[in-house]
């Protein structure tokens, strides 16, 4: 078990080298401040693709073989539902974040309906179908490891990339009237920073390792794993892309 754990956890640690992490829409979230309409467009994609997290840990749970990995996926599961308090599920503390990010942007009341209402981008569609068919009971023969690597990659891009949009976040606390007003609304992010992504790192490797009983399930895992962080990249890349667009727009008017 401890060297089925070290395996994994080096493939986990690939991450960290990966194009869903090290993208340029990162780099445009931590450089400066960015315009309303720059930021709508992240919320809106960001906001599509994250309120389905919970489903997706959910969809991992009816894959899972192994009761113990099962255990381990609802601890998580139950932590994206906010431990029994649905005001501090993660899409409400995402949801409350991001509503009131734009509303201070906009100058204006900025509604829920004009979140999820308003228009998403092609690559965020095939982000969001292509992780459908990663966590998807299939008939296809893959093993149930293929989706403990996707949540492996879930999980583990996660803590990363929480920390890169609290940072990014920060360059809008001009927006708040005093320092005390932008933490209270971080609510969302120390959340995932100080604690739930940490156990859900560990919780994703114990639960591919039980999962994992020879080599064709390490290669389901790694291949699911692998996939996940490339459908990623893509996402982040159109959104990216989006908003660069919207520059050479600008600059054409
Ligand atoms: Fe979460
Ligand atoms: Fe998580």
């Amino acid at each position: 078990m401890n060297n089925k754990k070290k395996v994994i956890e080096a493939l986990a640690h690939t991450v960290f080298d990966h194009g869903a992490l090290s993208n340029p829409f990162y780099r445009r979230w931590l450089s400066t401040p960015m315009k309303f309409y720059e930021v709508e467009i992240f919320a809106r994609n960001y906001w599509a693709r994250t309120c389905r997290t919970a489903t997706m840990v959910a969809l991992s749970l009816l894959r899972a073989k192994h009761l113990s990995a099962r255990v381990e996926i609802v601890k998580n599961l139950y932590s994206e539902l906010g431990c029994g308090d649905s005001a501090k599920a993660h899409s409400v503390l995402l949801q409350n974040y991001l509503l009131d990010l734009l509303s201070r942007l906009a100058n204006r009341t900025y509604t829920l309906d004009e979140l999820g209402a308003g228009q998403i981008l092609p690559s965020t569609h095939v982000f969001i179908e292509e992780q459908d068919a990663l966590y998807a009971p299939d008939g296809l023969g893959r093993p149930s490891s293929y989706v403990l690597g996707a949540l492996l990659a879930q999980e583990w891009l996660a803590y990363s990339m929480l920390t890169r949009l609290y940072e990014g976040a920060r360059n809008y606390q001009h927006l708040y009237t005093n320092n005390d007003e932008f933490h209270e609304r971080c609510e969302y992010f120390y959340i995932h920073i100080g604690d739930a992504e940490k156990e859900h790192k560990i919780q994703s490797v114990t639960a591919a390792a039980l999962e994992c009983d020879n080599e064709e399930d390490l290669i389901g895992l790694t291949t699911g794993f692998n996939r996940f962080l490339d459908i990623t990249e893509n996402y982040w890349n159109g959104i990216s892309q989006a908003i660069e667009g919207g520059h050479a727009l600008e600059s054409n008017a």
